[in-house]
């Protein structure tokens, strides 16, 4: 069956096009793999219009606020209220859950432990299906169904499989979800299967289905939505927009993402470019990817290879989102890191599992690889690269709800062998207690916790 290509849409065709980050070649169309037909590189989307008419800063901002108020569907969505700066599509055809508008929440507790004076969690584990796979999704999936497929499909660690199954199933699509089997968590296949995708369990790592999805997008006529799909980035980009606009276009001094396949922090990037070029921020923030140390592959291709060639690893992790070894988009976020002055560090279990609970103990809560953000600022911090007196915000990429049997074999202390420092971890565990059904054996576990 021939695959159809995605191409640039109808009558404003011309405000976007593709353009390879090896060569540099522009396109007005891409092939299923989203790769350049020259040099194979991943492709990006740039707008050549801005060039002659650049949309003006105070223009931007002032239409982006008005539309807050405004309650058309394509305004509710805090990925579509900046279309301005992404790919356009009519107003109907967009597929869309409301997704973006999360909060920018401040973690003083854990701005105390990191020693930095003003620190902020910008949760996307607030979006509808708990991950901030959903402002990628909402345009990648939009295109999806503007170029007549019938199916999507993704190679997923869990959160990208439980976006698109819903997304899809929004827009009237079937999807095909291709994950690790055993290395995912419930909640997230659970998704999933309820959003009626067809879930297949490979034999295989993170890795192993996305070779083979890279595949099957090339024989059957099935749009890709891995972040590869640089639709997908294009909707991952706004989180910049609006974290920069709800702290009233003062840019932090650092923004601190995990790193797995790549995408988010590629996009995130992407958009402090954009913005410092469209004159909307007078200076970049530094961005500064965190990865686990068993799933270190950025940190070991700049380390070793100074982001020349990629440095493959055989990944392990607890934090099974970012449990990703030959990360896809490892050039473009190589640029960007290069870009902003920012740094790529590596973080111990842990350190992830303290972090995750630090930042639960302030009563926002997040998914193990989103903690790896509050471990890399304690370890920025310490090296001199986050200075005492600068701003931090923290992306929280996942819901805390994602995996919940992280969260209670951390409490039992069950997560990790006893040594590798995990004593350390004890004074933040609370473990369950069962009791008989008594007022007095509550009351005395009452009064043995107020004590301690
Ligand atoms: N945090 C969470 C919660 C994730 O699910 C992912 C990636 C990342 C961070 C890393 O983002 O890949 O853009 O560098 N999850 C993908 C998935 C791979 O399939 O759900 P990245």
């Amino acid at each position: 069956m021939p695959s159809p290509s995605v191409s640039a849409p109808g009558v404003r065709q011309k405000t976007f096009c593709f353009r390879c980050i090896g060569c540099a070649n522009l396109t007005e169309t891409a092939q299923q793999d989203f790769r350049c037909a020259q040099c194979r590189d991943l492709l990006e989307i740039v707008y050549p219009a801005w060039k002659e008419g650049k949309p003006g800063p105070e223009t931007l901002k002032s239409a982006w606020q008005a539309r807050r108020l405004s309650s058309k569907p394509e305004d509710l969505s805090g990925v579509w209220r900046f279309r301005d700066l992404l790919p356009v599509v009519e107003p109907e055809q967009v597929i869309s859950l409301r997704e973006g508008n999360t909060p920018l929440y401040e973690l003083s507790q854990c701005a105390r432990i990191a020693g930095v004076p003003r620190l902020f969690a910008k949760h996307q584990g607030m979006n509808p299906t708990g991950s901030f796979k959903d402002t990628g999704m909402t345009v990648a999936a939009t295109f999806a169904q503007r170029a007549g497929f019938k199916w999507v499909a993704c190679a997923s660690t869990g959160n990208t499989s439980a976006s698109m199954a819903a997304y899809a199933a929004r827009g009237g699509m079937r999807s095909l979800v291709l994950v690790p089997e055993g290395k995912i968590s419930w909640s997230k296949l659970s998704q999933a299967l309820d959003y009626g995708a067809v879930t297949c369990q490979l034999r295989t790592d993170f890795d192993g289905c996305l070779r083979l999805l890279q595949e099957l997008v090339l024989r059957a006529p099935v749009y890709q939505l891995n972040s590869i799909n640089p639709f997908r980035l294009e909707g991952q980009k706004t989180l910049a927009f609006e974290l920069l606009e709800q702290m009233d276009w003062n840019p932090p001094d650092h923004i601190i993402v995990p790193g797995g396949n790549l995408g988010n922090s590629s996009a995130i990037g992407k958009a402090l470019v954009e913005m410092r070029d469209l004159g909307l921020i007078s200076r970049l923030p530094k961005l500064s990817v965190i990865q686990a140390d068993g799933a270190n592959a950025l940190v070991r291709t700049i380390r070793e290879t100074g982001g020349k060639k990629l440095v493959s690893v055989a990944p392990e992790t607890r934090a099974t989102a970012i449990r990703i070894g030959n990360p896809a988009s490892w050039k473009k976020a190589a640029h960007v890191i290069e870009a902003t002055g920012g740094a790529c560090e590596q973080v111990s279990e842990v350190e992830i599992a303290q972090a995750k609970a630090e930042i639960g103990a302030e009563g926002i809560g997040c998914e193990p690889a989103s903690a790896v953000t509050l471990a890399g600022l304690k370890m920025l911090v310490e090296l001199g690269f986050v200075k005492p007196r600068e701003t931090v915000v923290l992306v929280l990429t996942g819901n805390l709800l994602k995996d919940p049997d992280y969260t209670i074999e951390f409490h039992r202390g069950e997560l990790l062998a006893e040594g590798d420092g995990a004593r350390s971890l004890v004074p933040l565990r609370h473990a369950p207690i069962v009791l008989d059904a008594t007022l007095d054996a509550v009351m005395r576990t009452l009064e043995r916790s107020e004590k301690s």
